[in-house]
């Protein structure tokens, strides 16, 4: 056991072989060794077994832990996620994968959120080596993630999410990312023209009156798969984020969003929440916009790093309302 803001998490000594400790999250156990993490739960008087490559399950968890379990669903494959209850949150193996589920071999337990985040933040810290950074693209991480345990990276797992306290650009801003003191241009992002927008603001207005360069602030964006929040008006938060390889999550959504695909591609597989099975195939190019219902999940595949802007609606009543059927799973009927 060791204690993390005064929960207890429950783990074993770290194991001879690999070096890697054990973690008991109620009926759940979850390990890794070399390649892989192992997640067990008892069944029908038996234990089932789940296998996930590490580096998969650590991008997932990473997400999780981050985005504080997010909105709805976070899949990490088809067996394994979490679901926010808001206040508490479920993990559960097999419950929508119906091969599992229809026959009682599943499991769904139910935690306070202080516990499950002192866990999974326990395992990213335990399961991540020296080197391997869950937000990089694979090309910038390489296979650190492979092998016994070998030091730890917690500057990239504790990085903070920065929030701006006006917009960026402005004074009393939280960060610089615009100008040239901030974070390098990613290599992908080499030919984004870096000018910045005049503004000729009315006498009284200099400090109130703004534009930036979206897209040069994003082209210095040294995380990947991780929407920012950048603007908020009202419930209404503009997430902008770039995005190359695979979304490490299948999110399940408990509510309508919006893509708008700003520059390069992402091809995205949609799938029924519950079933998984498949329902559509996106293929978003520069200036696409589309929404995704709320009764799906998703994951996007980005071949060339590429900018997306999630437009995300934060009203609390939106889960509810979306599960009892006084809304329609998508916001438009043709
Ligand atoms: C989403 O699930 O909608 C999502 C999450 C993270 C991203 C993009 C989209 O980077
Ligand atoms: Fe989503």
């Amino acid at each position: 056991m060791s204690a993390a803001a005064n929960v207890l998490v429950n783990a074993s000594a770290p194991s001879n072989e690999t070096g890697y400790r054990t973690f008991t999250l109620g009926s759940f156990k979850i390990s890794r060794d070399e390649y892989f993490v192992h997640v067990t739960w008892p069944a029908k008087g038996q234990q089932m077994k789940h296998i996930m490559s590490a580096d998969a399950f650590l991008r997932a968890m990473m997400r999780d832990v981050a985005w504080g379990f997010f909105y709805g669903w976070v899949n990490f494959d088809g067996m394994v996620g979490t679901r926010n209850k808001y206040g508490q949150v479920e993990f559960y193996a097999g419950r929508y994968a119906p091969a599992y589920h229809d026959r009682g071999l599943d499991l769904v337990e139910t935690f306070d959120t202080p516990l499950i985040m002192a866990t999974f933040k326990a395992i990213l810290e335990d399961f991540t080596n020296k080197g391997f950074d869950p937000f990089a693209a694979p090309d910038e991480t390489g296979s650190s993630w492979v092998g016994k345990k070998n030091g730890s990276n917690t500057e990239a797992i504790d990085r903070q999410r920065q929030a701006c306290k006006r917009m960026p650009g402005l004074p009393g801003d939280a960060e610089l990312r615009t100008d040239s003191n901030g974070y390098p241009v990613n290599r992908a992002f080499a030919d984004v023209v870096q000018d910045a927008p005049e503004v000729h603001a009315e006498a009284g207005f200099e400090n109130d009156v703004h534009a930036m360069n979206l897209f040069a602030y994003l082209s210095r964006s040294d995380v990947t798969w991780n929407p920012s929040v950048t603007s908020v008006c009202g419930r209404s938060l503009c997430c902008p984020t770039t995005e190359e390889y695979i979304l490490p999550i299948k999110h399940g959504n408990d509510r309508v969003e919006w893509f708008v695909q700003l520059s390069d591609e992402i091809e995205w597989e949609v799938e029924d929440k519950l079933t998984g099975l498949p329902r559509a195939k996106a293929i978003m190019k520069a200036g696409d916009v589309a929404a995704m219902p709320a009764n799906i999940r998703h994951q996007g595949f980005s071949k060339k790093r590429s900018m997306l802007l999630v437009w995300e609606n934060a009203t609390p009543e939106l889960p509810e309302m979306y599960e009892s059927g006084k809304l329609q799973p998508y916001p438009v009927n043709f």
